[in-house]
């Protein structure tokens, strides 16, 4: 029996030729695979749901599990999961058009969004829209004909017409935006932009921009709702002090804070202000002394209005806040939580474990918050009134987590740092960087600070830091649980095992992977030639062991050399250098890394944007 014969034989020969043919053990191998990859009923792997909707009855939901790559129907009542699908790499939000028949998933690794129609018990993708930039945030239309998706990798948000497919409506949106919202009356669509800390909104009626607010010093904006009123958007966020992360900083709450913003949908009438003047803008901080909250993240509103849910995935917690009582800032709320809040239950802070993202309630049953817990791998059904987990619905995981994914969780664990004000993930944003500078003290100095470096690649880009001074990868996490963190001192298997997640963390694939235009080719060439960059940042990982005197000046420490970063990834990263001063790369090769500087020779206005086009396609 031939090879190919072999191939297509149905299972039932195999056992028969199995004996005498090898190679048809491979080919069975390679069954399995293709079983396991579609998850269905395969209880073995890792599911990590990172956004959840809930269907217009009530009683099903849909999760979108993010290591998986698959999308799971749940009845929530039974406690089941009724289907899984396998859809595209690292899915990341999900939305359902508001009859409930069709919904939507964005596969932020395969720059890709699922399609899908919905029956009872079954889901069925329908279509793929291809060739969109790291999609994040969807949202239907009212109507359901209009599929609107954040695409953060191009600072785009898009309307997709369901039937034809077609790209619609493109807007400019400032930098990352992450998440989306529709008013209840489908007139505003607001995106969050979590890089630019920046909230935009758009009037569908007109098609135009409504407004665009900023959040001082917001970074890792995430949850974002209009209130029932669509009077305001509310999002979920996280502010960056000035100041050094020392112990006492931290403290303070002058390191970072955890907050929510309050955003006017119009421009308020004000009795005693000019219109002009009126504030537009509130904050509350969720931070309490001695008991922060981590990473706050999923938000909405339950209860008829009543209710205001958000979680904390640093802190493991659903904060359920009753909404009359919430004590509106215009301006700067303070370091802390209104100590009005934590009288008489205001505020409840309910534990959860694992690493709740999205929070849901359920139509036509207003008390109950469905959450989305990526790091327990299950759906937790909340009773929002009473106060309590009701139910937790597994999807399906490992018996046991690997030494990466206990690493997985320390690193997103707020309670691993002083007072649990924040985790790894706060700066390091899924691994990656959320592009700010923060003085950790790493380099030997104290107010210097450095831009947080990606982490992807990191295990194989040693020596470590900016200043290239750190030799050891386990020394450098035992110094940011203990010395950035501040946190207890970690066990060995902790190190070991943050170590083993920081060895997962690759660049994610490139959203134009063919870009081998002529610029691109020139581009390397200089890079390799005339430009002289090769010598400090050497294929495949584009850097070398070495620390190089770069003339960037003196930054006030006792370092002077300094360690190239890997250029992988580079289009997805920016500002650049250890102080962040070059905010564009045309910045970096024109003032501040010159390949003149650098004993290369000295570019052309066009070389130089060639040089760009090879960098920005690493
Ligand atoms: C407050 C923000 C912040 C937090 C929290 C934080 N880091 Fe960092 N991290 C930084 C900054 C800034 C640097 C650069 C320091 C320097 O080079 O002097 C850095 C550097 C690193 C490096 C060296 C990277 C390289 O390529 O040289 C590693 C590894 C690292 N951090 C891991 C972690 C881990 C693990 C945690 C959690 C235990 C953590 N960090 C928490 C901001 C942070
Ligand atoms: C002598 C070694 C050396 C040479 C040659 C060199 N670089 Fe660098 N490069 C570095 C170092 C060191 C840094 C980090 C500087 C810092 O800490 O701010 C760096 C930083 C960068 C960065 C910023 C990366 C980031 O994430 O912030 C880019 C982009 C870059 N180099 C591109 C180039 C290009 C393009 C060339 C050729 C024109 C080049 N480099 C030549 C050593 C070098």
């Amino acid at each position: 029996m031939g090879r190919r014969a072999c191939g297509k034989l149905a299972w039932r020969f195999c056992a028969r030729c199995l004996a005498r043919k090898p190679f048809c053990i491979l080919a069975m191998i390679g069954l399995t695979a293709g079983a396991m990859r579609s998850h269905e009923n395969d209880a073995g792997v890792q599911r990590s749901p990172i956004d959840l909707v809930i269907l217009p009855d009530g009683k099903r939901a849909l999760t979108a599990n993010h290591t998986a790559g698959s999308v799971s129907l749940i009845d929530l009542d039974a406690g089941t999961v009724l289907h899984e699908l396998p859809v595209g790499k690292k899915p990341s939000a999900l939305a359902r058009s508001p009859d409930g028949r069709r919904a939507a998933v964005s596969n932020l690794w395969s720059h890709s969004i699922s399609l899908l129609e919905l029956a009872n018990t079954r889901l069925k993708v329908i279509g793929r829209i291809e060739s969109v930039a790291f999609p994040r945030g969807l949202a239907f239309s009212r109507d359901g004909a209009t599929l609107y998706a954040a695409l953060a990798g191009d600072d785009e948000v898009v309307g997709i017409d369901w039937s034809s497919r077609a790209l619609v409506k493109r807007w400019p949106a400032p930098r990352e935006p992450r998440q989306l919202a529709l008013s209840h009356d489908g007139r505003l669509l607001a995106a969050a932009s979590t890089r630019s800390g920046q909230v935009r909104c758009w009037d569908l009626d007109t098609g135009k921009p409504h407004w665009e607010r900023s959040i001082v010093d917001g970074f890792n904006l995430r949850g974002l709702a209009f209130t029932p009123d669509d009077r305001f958007v509310l999002c979920t966020h996280i502010v960056r002090r000035e100041f050094p992360v020392t112990k006492d900083n931290i403290e303070q709450g002058w390191v970072v804070d955890s907050r929510v913003t309050r955003l006017a949908v119009r421009e308020l009438p004000s009795l005693t202000l000019p219109a002009r003047q009126a504030p537009v803008s509130w904050q509350i901080a969720l931070d309490v002394h001695g008991q922060a909250v981590g990473d706050p993240h999923g938000l909405a509103w339950g209860h008829a209005g009543k209710v205001l849910a958000i979680t904390a995935g640093g802190t493991h917690e659903l904060l359920l806040l009753d909404a009359a009582a919430i004590p509106w800032m215009a301006g700067d709320p303070g370091d802390f939580l209104d100590p009005r809040l934590q009288k008489n239950n205001r505020l409840r802070r309910l534990a959860l474990g694992g690493r709740p993202l999205t929070v849901a309630f359920a139509p036509k049953r207003p008390h109950l918050a469905v959450v989305a817990n990526y790091l327990l791998d299950a759906v937790q059904v909340v009773d929002a009134l009473a106060g309590r987990v009701v139910k937790t619905i597994n999807l399906g995981k490992p018996t046991r987590p690997s030494a990466a994914r206990r690493g997985e969780a320390i690193f997103h664990d707020a309670r691993r740092s002083h007072h649990q004000w924040f985790s790894c993930h706060t700066c390091h944003v899924d691994g990656h960087t959320c592009g700010l500078n923060f003085d950790t003290l790493n380099d030997d100095s104290y107010g210097n600070p450095k831009l947080t470096p990606s982490l992807h690649n990191v295990a194989r880009t040693g020596p470590w830091t900016w200043h290239g001074i750190q030799q050891n990868l386990k020394a450098a996490v035992h110094k940011s649980l203990t010395q950035t963190m501040f946190g207890p001192e970690p066990s060995r298997e902790d190190i070991a095992d943050v170590v083993a997640f920081l060895e997962t963390l690759t660049p994610p694939p490139h959203p134009r992977p063919a870009a081998r235009a002529a610029a691109v080719r020139r581009g390397e060439e200089l890079f390799r030639g005339k430009a002289g960059c090769v010598r400090c940042h050497r294929p495949p990982l584009y850097t070398s062991p070495g620390n190089y005197d770069v003339k960037l000046g003196s930054d006030g420490s006792p370092h002077t050399l300094w360690n190239p970063p890997s250029l992988l990834g580079l289009y997805n990263r920016g500002p650049y250098l250890h102080d962040g001063r070059a905010r564009t790369l045309d910045e970096l090769l024109r003032r501040h890394h010159t390949p003149e500087s650098l004993r290369g020779d000295a570019l052309h206005d066009k070389e130089r944007s060639d040089l760009i086009a090879f960098l920005r396609s690493l």
